[in-house]
């Protein structure tokens, strides 16, 4: 089904500019936060396939973004690959037993654990509005390996980064294992409706550039490449977080289709450094949109402006902080929409 978003990720100029916000569908809606105490957690919930849905059309009901983003998470295909994965409150993401103790071989592969995400796709491609964009994800093999190589989260993604220069032959094939998994998972999501996808980076910007070819640009070339041969039309976002100056080489190395972009790049640098044409999706900051100052509206214009010339898919620099008003998310929304370049 065409629609403002799936045009303008095709490249398609338009006068107005679609919207939708990572990580839509969460904390910061007590309609979630309800939903999620009635089915235990996050895992509960996002295996199941009707809450899902329901999740993940939530900010459709709400505010009516042009694109809704399946409700399940980046940490899916570590679970498919055999990690116990537990999500603690208030700890985030726990993932056992981590690579740097365990080898991957080791592991029970569980690739059934993909089936209730990708029927979450066929109902929430169902009861979408017509025009409205159904977006597939998953997280890059580099950030996604940065979690199943020390087990959590961090703040600078040592145990991973370390192991890059310890044993490369390792992380190559967990990488290996992580692109095989992501190709056959994103191609689920499209086969059951997804119109886009998109491949989120979040720790792309913790590399240094040599590492960061190998890590971040060759294995989301493999991907892209893989699924274009099997779904031609289906457009990629690629958003590598934090990627800086080396998001122009992103850009044209990985062949994805649209970049996102976070916030600490300048709009208009970003528009004089991509390959023309591309389309450009981003990159207001989550915490302006939190703090609600008049700065809001200007900064809103100021990145309308700057992607005036290409094709721009409004979004956030990273996902929507879990303590954001509704009523910032309204003035966002009415300022893109009321924007007259
Ligand atoms: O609205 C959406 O974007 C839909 C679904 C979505 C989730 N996670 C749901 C979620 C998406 C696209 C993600 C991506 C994701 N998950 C990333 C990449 C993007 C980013 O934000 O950097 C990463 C690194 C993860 C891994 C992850 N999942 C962490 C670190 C955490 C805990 C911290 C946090 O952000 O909440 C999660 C849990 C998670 N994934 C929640 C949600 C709604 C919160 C769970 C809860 O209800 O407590």
């Amino acid at each position: 089904m065409p629609g403002l978003l799936l045009d303008t990720l095709n490249g398609a100029p338009s006068a107005k500019v679609p919207l939708w916000l990572m990580r839509q569908a969460g904390r910061y809606l007590p309609e979630y936060r309800e939903l999620r105490a009635s089915k235990g957690g996050f895992l509960e919930l996002a295996y199941d396939s009707e809450a899902a849905c329901e999740v993940t059309l939530q900010p459709i009901d709400r505010f009516g973004f042009d694109g809704a983003i399946l409700f399940s998470d980046i940490l899916i295909v570590p679970h498919a690959l055999g990690q116990k994965l537990e999500f603690l409150a208030g700890e985030g993401p726990k993932l056992s037993p981590r690579l740097v103790d365990a080898t991957l071989e080791s592991l029970a592969p569980a690739p059934e654990r993909y089936e209730p995400i990708y029927e979450t796709v066929r109902l929430c491609r169902k009861r979408l509005p017509e025009g409205v964009t159904m977006l597939g994800f998953a997280g890059s093999p580099w950030t996604v390996a940065t979690y199943m190589v020390a087990g959590e989260g961090s703040r600078d993604q040592h145990e991973a980064r370390a192991l890059a220069y310890r044993d490369p032959a390792a992380l190559q094939a967990i990488i290996d294992a992580i692109v095989e998994q992501t190709v056959t998972y994103l191609s689920g999501q499209i086969q059951a409706g997804a119109e886009a996808v998109q491949i989120f980076d979040s720790w792309a910007g913790s590399l240094a550039p040599d590492e960061f070819e190998k890590w971040v640009i060759a294995p989301n070339a493999r991907i892209v490449t893989a699924l274009a041969e099997m779904h031609p039309d289906i457009p990629v976002i690629g958003f590598p977080k934090g990627s800086g100056e080396k998001l122009p080489a992103y850009a044209r190395e990985t062949g994805v289709k649209a970049v996102g972009v976070d916030e600490t790049l300048d709009p208009r640098w970003v528009a004089r450094e991509l390959p023309d044409g591309m389309p450009v999706q981003g990159n207001l900051d989550p915490l302006l949109l939190l703090a609600g100052s008049d700065e809001l509206e200007k900064r809103v214009a100021a990145i309308l402006e700057a992607f005036a010339d290409r094709p721009h898919v409004f979004n956030l620099g990273h996902g929507i902080d879990r303590r954001t008003p509704i009523a910032h998310v309204e003035r966002l929304i009415a300022a893109v929409r009321g924007w007259q370049g």
